[in-house]
């Protein structure tokens, strides 16, 4: 298996399909075994969280290990991680010492580190988690990144999995208005694992809206290659016809980044129209709603929906934890 846990595009599906099977075992018996035993693990956070910090940190505890919180610029120092600058700015000290110095501490580092939405060329290329992996010899488990976020997404299959069976399913990701532009890590990650496992996969936005193209290749090529199939939409309403599946996301525009202002007036003529409500969700096979979360009511969503009987996000949630805990029984030995 990879040394790193960056996206699930560097596993194949039947490993990732073994580490749902383990995260199951794991929920089944929480604390029937013990690999992080006199084990430490390094969570860095550059943002707020509050399911991945949290379950990551009950997560290690519960594998009997030691979890080490670091938040960059608030209980550690700023980090750079370009090489080759002349750090007399405000950053304090170098990603090549903070990784060295940890991992002489810690079996394995979790990081956390959004886009800025600032530069989209750039930020594409997940440059902090990539450098944290390449200057560490221990695992980097991604906590959500510029461009991925594959805890949430394994945690998203599972509980597909868990409610629906294990065949594939006619699964919406959709857009939803948000009053600001939002990273795509979320969307990138569970398009890709979605078409990772064979799944039907309808991708709805408003035009402007569209994914990495080099991703989209990337999801289009592993859902022919895993007998699944990949659409998309610009029709809000029209896409949630038949699915089984309902999975919202706001996302910013690449073509925004570096001008935020520009995106929110973009944005402004999809507001009370792309919003996940009863109406839509009565043209489904009954759907199932999913969300990630943190989610803003009757935004993203309606109260109406997220309280039904169908949304089952916050078993999503749960799953965080029992997934993340199987990945860090693969990767840390
Ligand atoms: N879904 C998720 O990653 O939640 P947090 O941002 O609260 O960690």
């Amino acid at each position: 298996m990879n040394k790193d846990f960056l996206t699930t595009a560097h596993f194949s599906t039947d490993e990732l399909k073994g580490l749902i099977d383990r995260a199951i075992e794991i929920k089944s018996d929480r604390l029937a075994t013990k690999p992080l035993a006199e084990k430490s693990v390094a969570l860095v956070f550059f943002n707020p969280s509050l399911r991945t910090r949290a379950s990551m940190q009950v997560g290690i505890y519960e594998l009997g290990g030691n979890a080490v919180i670091l938040e960059p610029g608030v209980t550690s120092w700023t980090l750079e991680h370009s090489d080759g600058v002349v750090m007399d700015g405000n950053k304090t000290e170098h990603l090549k010492e903070f990784v060295r110095v940890l991992e002489r501490y810690v079996s394995a580092i979790g990081v956390r580190t959004f886009a800025a939405l600032e530069d989209w060329e750039t930020e594409r290329t997940d440059p902090i988690l990539s450098a944290f992996a390449g200057y560490a010899s221990v695992p980097i488990i991604n906590l959500e990144s510029a461009m991925h976020h594959p805890c949430q997404s394994m945690a998203d299959m599972m509980t597909i999995r868990e409610h629906l069976g294990t065949e594939k399913k006619k699964v919406l990701m959709t857009w939803a208005w948000h009053p600001k532009p939002l990273p795509m890590a979320v969307p990138n990650s569970f398009a890709l694992a979605a078409a990772q496992f064979g799944h039907d996969l309808r991708i709805a936005h408003p035009k402007g809206y569209e994914l990495d193209n080099s991703l989209l290749e990337e999801i289009e090529s592993q859902a022919t290659a895993r007998g699944g199939s990949i659409e998309f939409t610009n029709d809000v309403d029209e896409a949630f016809d038949r699915v089984e599946v309902v999975y919202a996301k706001s996302w910013g525009s690449k073509n925004f980044y570096g001008d935020p202002d520009g995106d929110i007036r973009e944005r402004a003529q999809y507001r009370d129209k792309w919003i996940v409500d009863d109406a839509k969700m009565s043209r489904t096979g009954d759907a199932k709603f999913m969300h990630c979360l943190p989610v803003r009511r009757n935004v993203i969503v309606s109260d109406s929906v997220i309280d039904s009987p169908n949304s089952i996000v916050i078993d999503e949630a749960e799953n965080r934890l029992h997934i993340q805990k199987a990945i860090m029984t693969e990767l840390i030995k």
